[in-house]
């Protein structure tokens, strides 16, 4: 795609992965992704991020539309993952830059990425400002937003906050604006990217939230490095929705992830969901098979209730549950409700082992943790309901609704 002038003087360069189905191979992206890049013109002539080195090719042609790499004076690395950082080797060779400005972390970090012995780094101070003619870079520190290298860039005189992977979202358009979108999906898709990425991160989040409301900066453009930018009075729904994502306030949701080879533990399941269901909650019924792990994540995060099952497999749990609560749990979702249930043959160690995952992402479990020896029966299948009706109830105690 060609550059887009999205302020006078400052323009998109980013490239759009249409085809990306599966973002850095752990998390679904059905509509695809951008890596948003940005140059201004000034008298410093300045590169905000590069994107990944896949896209090198059409990045440096994009780039070429606007000026000669051996003019540009000044790169900008919010963060060194290499979806942003991916051309920074290319970049330093070919524009031979006065100075690359980096946080303080990312100057430590950035010799394990690249051979730099020799490349002009400035380490920036927190809050650090550097003239580039009519404008000036402003550099904050946001260290663990998701990278301990991450920071953010904002240009006073523009109104304009760049702020790498935070407020991002992955989808491929040719559109470059939320207000060119449904809100709602941006919304949505914005979800799915924090619930998948940034979960672990919610507390930092609200802490930066506050520094920056705290700063008081005039905000007429927020620019993330994947998917769509927000513009007037876009910008404060970008910071309310992270504000409400980062708080991780449930809904009246609950969802049932499990695994089954011969449907007793999914019958079991689909009892407690119908128990859940006849007291008003909403919820989504989730088999490991048919849902990758970042769509159960993304539905796990606001809901207020996940109910696990698997049956017991060589003494453990089925390996398709393992990899979900292997990745749900290293998101860190706070302030769940959890129980489990499970079918077995002989020995029976599943609902064991699924509590103590609960137990390890501390979940408020709510108990009897229902094994059934085989098929389940109609005694046992009318307990996993009343387990279903008893989860409900603590759903709307946590949820006062
Ligand atoms: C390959 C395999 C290994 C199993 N290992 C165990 C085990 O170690 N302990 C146990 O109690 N049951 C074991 N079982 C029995 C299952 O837990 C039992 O069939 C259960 O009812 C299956 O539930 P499902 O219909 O939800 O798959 C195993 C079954 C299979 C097919
Ligand atoms: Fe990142
Ligand atoms: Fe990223």
């Amino acid at each position: 795609m060609r550059p887009v002038e999205i302020k006078d003087g400052v323009h998109w360069i980013g490239v759009i992965d249409w085809n990306c189905r599966n973002f850095h191979g752990y998390a679904l992206s059905s509509k695809g992704t951008t890596y948003n890049a940005f140059y201004i013109e000034d008298e410093k002539k300045v590169i905000v991020d590069t994107v990944s080195k896949s896209f090198e090719g059409e990045f440096l042609c994009s780039l070429s539309h606007l000026t000669e790499l051996e003019e540009i004076d000044y790169i900008v690395v919010n963060h060194l993952e290499p979806d942003h950082s991916g051309c920074l080797a290319t970049m330093v060779e070919r524009c031979k830059p006065e100075k690359i400005f980096v946080s303080p972390m990312a100057g430590k970090a950035i010799k394990t990425f690249f051979d730099c012995a020799d490349w002009p780094l400035h380490v920036i101070k927190p809050g650090e400002e550097v003239s580039i003619g009519k404008r000036t870079l402003r550099f904050y520190e946001t260290r663990m937003l998701h990278w301990p290298d991450n920071m953010f860039t904002y240009i006073p005189e523009e109104k304009m906050l760049f702020t790498s992977d935070a407020f991002g979202q992955n989808i491929a358009s040719s559109e470059r604006f939320v207000d060119e979108m449904g809100k709602e999906m941006v919304v949505d898709l914005m979800q799915q990217y924090f619930a998948n990425i940034i979960t672990p991160y919610a507390p930092k989040v609200l802490k930066t939230l506050e520094t920056f409301a705290g700063l008081n900066l005039d905000l007429d453009m927020v620019c993330p490095d994947h998917g769509l930018m927000f513009r007037g009075d876009d910008v404060a729904l970008a910071l309310e929705k992270y504000a409400e994502f980062a708080n991780q306030t449930p809904k009246n949701k609950a969802v049932l992830f499990y695994d089954s080879m011969w449907n007793s533990t999914e019958r079991m399941i689909k009892a407690v969901a119908s128990g859940l269901a006849s007291e008003g909650i909403s919820v989504k019924v989730m088999s490991v098979k048919a849902n990758h792990h970042s769509d159960i994540m993304s539905e796990v995060f606001d809901a207020a209730a996940v109910v696990i099952g698997s049956p017991t497999h060589n003494n453990g749990i089925l390996p398709g549950m393992a990899d979900a609560l292997t990745y749900v749990k290293g998101l860190r979702p706070k302030g769940k409700i959890g129980a489990c249930i499970g079918s077995f043959g002989w020995s029976g160690e599943c609902v064991n082992i699924l509590k103590e995952w609960l137990e390890k992402m501390g979940m408020d479990i709510i108990e009897p943790n229902i094994k059934s020896k085989n098929r389940p029966d109609h005694d046992e299948l009318k307990e996993c309901f009343q387990l279903g009706v008893t989860i409900a109830k603590a759903v709307k105690e946590k949820t006062g609704k």
